[in-house]
This record gives C-alpha cells, structure tokens and sequence, in this order.
C-alpha cells in the first residue's frame, strides 16, 4: 500500500462491546447461571469481576475518547433494567443514563444493542426465546427507548440472532444448551418477529432512529470442488449469510428464509446493515450431519490463524460487503476483531481489513462506520477470559488497563479519518516480529 487512503466524512471509528462481557456484576441473567456450572466455561473462569466497567465506565471511557474514537457500540443488560416480570430498576436505568451521557461527553456516538446473548433469569425460566417472549422484550425495549433517545440515535435490536439459535440450541455450547435444528429454527423465528416488533416500535417512538440488527458473515469456501461440497458452501452462504437480511430487507422475495424460517410479515426493517465479520470457512457436505444442515465448517487454511483457530482473511469483508449492494441500504461494521496473547496480529489485522472496508466504499457500498471487536480484553462467553479481543489489555487481577501498540495505530487512523503507507509499514513490522507465534489453533468453527 503507497497511497494515502481517506475515508468518508463523518465515518464513525470506534469499537463494540456487549455488557455481559465487560460490565462484571451482573447476577441475574442466564450467562450467569451458565458460567457457574462446572465444565461450561473452556478456561474455568467468570465473568465477575471481568473487565468491571460497570464501575470503571468513565476512566474507560476517557481512554477511548484519547484514542480518538468517535463512536461506540455497547448493549443495555435487560436483567438489571427488568429484574423480574413488569418491574423496572430505576437505579440501572439511572446509571446507563450516566454511562450515555459520558459518551456525548466525550464526544462519542452511542450505538446500542438491546439484546446481545443474555437474558434475565425470569425469561430463561419461562422457556427462552423457544416461546414468544416479544411481550416481555417489548416492553424493555418501550422504556429504554423512551428514556434515552434523546441521548441515542442507532440502534441494534439483536447481536446474531442466527449465531444466538445455533450455539445456544443447536450446538448446545451457551445456555440453555438445547441440541435441536428444531428449536434452533423456532428461535430464530421468535428473534426476527422481536426484531420486527422492535423496529417498529422503535420508530414510533423516535421517528429519526437508525435501527438495525448485528448479523454475522462470514466467507463460506467450498473444501473441494466437488459438486456437493460446492452446492452445500452456496446453499449454506444463502441461509447463514442472506436469509435473515433477505427477510428483513424485504427487497426480494426471501424464498429460503420463507421455508427455513417460515418468515413472518414482508416488511421492512433495517435502515442500516449492522455487519460482524470474523473469518472464513471451508464447507464440506456432510450427509451423516442433519443438525448441521448436513454440512461440517472448519476454518480455512489460507492466512494467519488466531488464538480462537479462526483464519483471518481479510480479502473476505471486500467479498462479503460487495454482496450486500443487492440490499440497497447502508452498511455499518458492528463487530470485526480478532483474538490473541499479545499484540503481534492486531496492527495487521486491522489495516487488512480498514484496506477491504476501503476498497468496498470505493466501488459504491455505503458503509458509514467501522466498530472493532473489542476495547478491553473481556469475557469471551464459552472461551471465558483467555480470549484477548481487546485494543487494550486488561489485567484480570488488578483491572489495570495497559494500551496495546494496536490502539495507537488504530487512534491515528482514527484522528486522520485514512490509512497511511507508513501505519501498513508498521503493522508489517510487528507481524513480521510476532513471526508464526499466532498461527495456531483449529477445529470446528461456529458460524
Ligand atoms: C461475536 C459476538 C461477540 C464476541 C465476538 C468474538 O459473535 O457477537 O459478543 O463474542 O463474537
């Protein structure tokens, strides 16, 4: 890379987080409960006090201002908003009302998520999200949107409702641990009719809100080129990566989500694309597989692997933004990170993919921000906290913050609004430095 590349004005640079992840104290939902069963957490750890930002919110986000982010995503705990059916805590509503306010402050956009993973307790007991809880997840989304929309303008209904479905009631590995394509399909189905509901409502009560979901993609690569690897890599690119927007999108007739999702309502209901991207995988039929849609996922073995075993594969975010044109609507990177001990991938990592994201604006996808996964190491649910997504490193035991040289780099980015030759050089340096260390990792990926 020799040129200066400049981003649109206005972009929106900053990162996402999720309050399960980082906020510590947090005792009444079903991650909770999850993690203190023995066994469900890969490195036995909890997630209080984690990163603690419930307390540490200002200091943390003083830091971020410095680091020349404009815009933050993070999501409002429903367990402590609603602890129990119909009943507000006026004290946690108080307190997100303080944490927004200290975003505008710094001058930082909030984009808030509604629901990302967890649920309170109560509505973990009733059942899930295997029942229609749009009554119970309405009436939060009434009152949070009341309260701060004059603080808030973009928000994301759901984080992943698919990746949600799959892990938590196909695969099992996140609570409530459900192994059935059956109730993963039913789930599904209630998150969208929520989401729907919840946009437009949202709308009623803020008719200028930006509102959207955070839907993941990820590169689907045929293993081989056999006809039937390569038919289940496209079958299987239609479903996870466009049959939730197509049915939200509502632009062509989503036949696929129609039968996989029996879709409900034809309507609109995304101003924006919330994107999350992480990686690329290679799709093989797997006839033996019906839970898994009769296909196995493993990661692909062109790039640098990271400490989850994912393949970072930067080329795949230009591959996958082109293919949201179809959408005609405007793009907003949500989530896009990557895990490791120490700091030696990020640098690149992060001036591949801000490249792609360029090079996608270039050829007329309107993408309007890009949030990175994540500020602050945190709790990464099942991995637990082992998992470094962070630009900033946190130490568990003390909760002191050390910045990582790719929060540096990432900050000039941010400030010039453009990626220089000299931030490519040294990105190259430090994976050059970092040398095969990260390259590491495999197994099935969950998509
Ligand atoms: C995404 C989740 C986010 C985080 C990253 C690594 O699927 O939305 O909370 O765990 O993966």
């Amino acid at each position: 890379m020799n040129v200066r590349l400049l981003f649109p004005e206005g972009f929106l640079w900053g990162a996402a987080t999720a309050a399960h992840q980082v906020e510590g104290h947090n005792f009444a939902n079903n991650w909770w409960d999850w993690e203190s069963q023995p066994g469900r957490i890969r490195d036995g750890s909890r997630s209080h006090p984690g990163t603690d930002q419930w307390i540490r919110y200002r200091e943390d986000f003083a830091l971020l201002h410095e680091l020349g982010h404009t815009a933050h995503r993070l999501s409002l705990e429903w367990s402590r908003v609603m602890p129990a059916p119909g009943v507000l805590d006026q004290q946690a509503l108080a307190h997100y009302r303080a944490v927004l306010e200290c975003l505008r402050q710094y001058a930082i956009e909030p984009v808030v998520t509604l629901h990302h993973f967890t649920n309170p307790r109560w509505v973990e007991q009733q059942g899930s999200w295997r029942v229609d809880q749009r009554e119970h997840f309405l009436r939060f989304v009434e009152e949070v949107v009341r309260s701060y929309r004059d603080l808030v303008r973009y928000w994301i209904t759901i984080n992943e409702p698919a990746v949600y479905a799959n892990l938590g009631f196909v695969e099992g590995i996140h609570p409530p641990g459900d192994r059935s394509l059956r109730s993963g399909l039913r789930v599904l189905r209630n998150l969208l009719r929520a989401h729907q509901d919840a946009y437009a409502l949202i709308h009623a009560l803020q008719p200028e809100a930006q509102v959207s979901l955070a839907h993941n993609l990820a590169v689907l690569t045929p293993a081989t080129h056999h006809p039937l690897d390569r038919l289940t890599a496209w079958l299987h690119d239609r479903l996870l990566n466009h049959a939730v927007l197509a049915a939200c999108a509502a632009l062509h007739p989503p036949r696929l989500a129609v039968g996989m999702l029996r879709s409900p309502r034809q309507r609109r209901t995304l101003d924006f694309i919330g994107v999350n991207y992480y990686t690329r995988s290679l799709v093989r039929f797997a006839p033996h597989r019906p839970r898994s849609l009769f296909a196995a996922h493993t990661p692909g073995t062109e790039g640098p692997r990271s400490l989850f075993g994912w393949e970072v594969y930067p080329r795949g975010l230009f591959t996958l933004l082109c293919a949201l044109r179809r959408y005609r609507l405007p793009v907003l990177i949500t989530e896009n990170g990557v895990a490791e001990e120490g700091d030696t991938l990020r640098p690149w990592f992060l001036l591949a993919h801000l490249r792609a994201v360029h090079a996608a604006i270039r050829v007329g996808v309107d993408v309007r921000g890009y949030l990175h996964w994540t500020a602050f190491d945190n709790f990464e649910w099942a991995e637990g906290l082992r998992m470094r997504f962070g630009l900033v490193h946190v130490d568990f035991a003390t909760g002191a913050r050390t910045v990582k040289p790719s929060a540096w780099l990432y900050a000039r980015i941010c400030r010039r609004n453009a990626l220089e030759p000299r931030d490519w050089q040294e990105a190259c340096r430090q994976l050059a430095a970092g040398g095969a260390s990260s390259a590491r990792g495999g197994g099935e990926q969950h998509v």
